[in-house]
Order: C-alpha cells, then sequence, then structure tokens
C-alpha cells in the first residue's frame, strides 16, 4: 500500500471525543518507549509526525492520524511507565480500556513488543485482556534492527511458543519490525490494507 498523505488530526483522552467519522482505525499499544510513536512515523515516512523520546511516558493521549484521507492510525500512550504516579496510571488505564471497549471504527489493535525483551507479565495480561473483550489484535516487534538475524528468529519463536503454551491455541498474527531501518514496514501496510472493511 502506498501512503499518500497522513495528517495530524486530534489528540485528547476521551474516546467520546475521537473523530466521529466511520472510517477504519488500527492503534498501537504497548509498554512505554517500545516505540510506538517512531513505527507510525515509519509507516507513514512522516519524520516527526507522531513525538517520539528515548524518555518513556512521552505519549500521553490518544492521538488520531488520517492516512490516504480514508482510514486512521492511532497513536496511544504506553503502559507500564513505573515514573508515572499511581493515580495517573489509573487515569491512563481507564482512557485506554474505554478506548479499546467503545471504539467501534477500530478494526486491529497492535501490540508491540520489544524484540530483545522475554515475554512480560504485564503484555501478555494485556493480549489476554484484548482477546478476552474480543478485539482482534497483531503482535508487532520492534527494534529489530537491534538484533542478529538468528537472535530475531529465536527471539519471534520462543515468545511464540510462550504464548501458544499458556493463553492461546493459536498465535495471533505477527509482524518483524525496525522503525530506524524500515524493515517489516511493507508486510505491515499490506497487513492493514488487507483486513480493512
Ligand atoms: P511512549 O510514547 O513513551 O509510550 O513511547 P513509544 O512507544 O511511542 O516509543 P518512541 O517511538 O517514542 O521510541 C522510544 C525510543 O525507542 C526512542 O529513543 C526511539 O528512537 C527508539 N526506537 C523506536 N523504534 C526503534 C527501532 O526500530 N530501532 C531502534 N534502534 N530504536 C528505536
Ligand atoms: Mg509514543
Amino acid at each position: 500500500m502506498k501512503i499518500k498523505s497522513a495528517d495530524f488530526i486530534i489528540s485528547n483522552s476521551r474516546v467520546e471525543q475521537c473523530p466521529n467519522e466511520p472510517l477504519p482505525e488500527y492503534a498501537f499499544i504497548g509498554r512505554s518507549n517500545v516505540g510506538k510513536s517512531s513505527l507510525i512515523n515509519s509507516l507513514t515516512q512522516r519524520k516527526g509526525l507522531a513525538k517520539t523520546s528515548g524518555r518513556p511516558g512521552k505519549t500521553q493521549l490518544i492521538n488520531h492520524f488520517k492516512i490516504n484521507n480514508n482510514w486512521f492510525l492511532v497513536d496511544l500512550p504506553g503502559y507500564g511507565y513505573a515514573r508515572v504516579s499511581k493515580k495517573d496510571k489509573k487515569i491512563f488505564q481507564k482512557y485506554i480500556t474505554d478506548y479499546f471497549l467503545k471504539r467501534k471504527q477500530l478494526v486491529s489493535a497492535f501490540v508491540l513488543i520489544d524484540i530483545r525483551h522475554e515475554p512480560q507479565k504485564i503484555d501478555l495480561e494485556f493480549m489476554q485482556w484484548l482477546g478476552e473483550n474480543a478485539i482482534p489484535f497483531a503482535i508487532v516487534f520492534t527494534k529489530a534492527d537491534k538484533l542478529k538475524p538468528n537472535a530475531i528468529e529465536k527471539q519471534v519463536q520462543s515468545y511464540l511458543d510462550t504464548l501458544t503454551s499458556s493463553i492461546w491455541e493459536e498465535a495471533p498474527p505477527h509482524f518483524i519490525t525496525s522503525s530506524s531501518k524500515g524493515i517489516g514496514r511493507e508486510e505491515l501496510l499490506d497487513y492493514i490494507d488487507s483486513i480493512n472493511r
């Protein structure tokens, strides 16, 4: 799929205030610093479209980006950021869960996982919660440039093994990406195109 346009539309903390056009959308979620905003910039090839930072906790709102004038990419705040206060964590959690439970336009979530990390409870629990609520999702492994090809394969296989031995009979679709190298960009865009309704 070719990206002809990518425009920031709106940021907010309430699902009710998200754009009300009936366009399909795809939301990126995962731990803080995993590379959600960077992936949006890589997919759209627009540096600086979504704000990124080396420090976790950069994205704090629900951000809508309109692509090719007919669908949305959504950048969300990360979860699991230790330096956010307990109260803020609850607020974040509430509007993220509200977003996923109420957003009718959502076609699929993408759960981002740093390819270097072993499976972590918070990610597994989040995926389980998506499953329980019948919210479709795919896994996107990020920062693949940080590992050699055989290490990539090993990490991904062991991650998928964890999923199929604990939560799922079948692993969800998965993608291996690097925003800095553009790895996986075409595959991810083609997948979005293929599930676009
Ligand atoms: P929050 O908004 O805080 O939840 O973080 P985020 O998930 O949006 O992460 P962000 O895109 O801001 O990136 C976090 C850090 O990871 C930045 O320093 C990025 O440059 C770096 N990063 C993101 N993607 C990649 C990648 O593919 N490869 C490498 N090497 N670094 C990456
Ligand atoms: Mg971000």
